[in-house]
């Protein structure tokens, strides 16, 4: 059974004539270390399906197995411990606790899991070390991102979850982000999901999917990898 398996999903909201079906029937599987892509115009329902993969949304039909436990059938107890204890998520704003400084944020996600990766090591290769006492207010707009990556990886997640990472940056700093990515991907061995609207990204991943209305209409095996830093749009 591959890692990650996604069976006929579907999903809506509203009720009655005010119903949308917003992920129409979504099947695919990805294996242990996978690197994906999934991209579709605005309103295509990429959010959505992530948000569904990550337990943060109930699905209306369907199943998602993560390393062979059901996500769908669990309680919401269970599933609060599965985002915990599997489970990286990075959003396009940030999401830091504006109090705690960057070492605390990503500390308090350490202490959900009960293998985190060491701190020092991952505030370095963040490129976050002489930044670590600092609150999220004094920082730009990629250190910011760095230190959300961060809180997602302590944990050391078997997957990785990431909704437009770079939408907020200018162009050098996503790259650097799409790099310390591909970076976490080769070294910790996670299963990626990168949500974007840029094709570009794309080509650093092995799996492209391809959203459009709710349907998946591309689905693929990128034979070409091309290194983040080599990417150019
Ligand atoms: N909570 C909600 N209630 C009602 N409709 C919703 C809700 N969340 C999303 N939708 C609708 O579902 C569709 C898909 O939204 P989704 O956020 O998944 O798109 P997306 O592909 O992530 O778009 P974008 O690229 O703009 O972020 C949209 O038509 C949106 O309006
Ligand atoms: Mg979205």
């Amino acid at each position: 059974m591959a890692f990650l398996e996604v069976a006929d999903v579907r999903k809506g909201y509203g009720e009655g004539d005010a119903h949308i079906e917003v992920i129409k029937g979504v099947s695919t599987s990805l294996e242990k270390g996978d690197f994906a892509s999934l991209l579709g115009p605005s309103g295509s329902g990429k959010s959505t399906f992530l948000n569904i993969v990550g337990g943060l949304e109930p699905c209306d039909g369907g199943r998602v197995v993560v390393d062979g436990v059901d996500i769908t059938g669990l309680s919401d107890r269970e599933v609060g411990e599965y985002r915990r204890a599997e489970l990286g998520f990075v959003f396009q704003f940030y999401n830091l606790i504006p109090d705690l400084t960057v070492c605390e944020n990503i500390e308090v996600c350490a202490h959900l899991s009960e293998d985190p990766l060491p701190l020092d090591d991952l505030l370095r290769s963040l490129g976050l070390w002489d930044q670590r006492r600092k609150f999220p207010r004094q920082m730009s707009g990629g250190q910011q991102q760095r230190c959300a990556i961060g809180r997602a990886l302590v944990k050391n997640p078997k997957l990785l979850l990431c909704d437009e990472p770079t939408g907020a940056l200018d162009y050098q700093t996503s790259l650097e982000i799409l790099a310390l990515m591909e970076e976490v991907n080769r070294e910790y061995g996670c299963t990626v999901v990168v949500v974007t609207h840029n094709d570009a990204i794309a080509r650093m991943s092995n799996r492209i999917m391809r959203l459009h209305d709710g349907m998946l209409v591309e689905d693929s095996v990128n034979e070409e990898r091309v290194p983040a830093l080599s990417l150019e749009w």
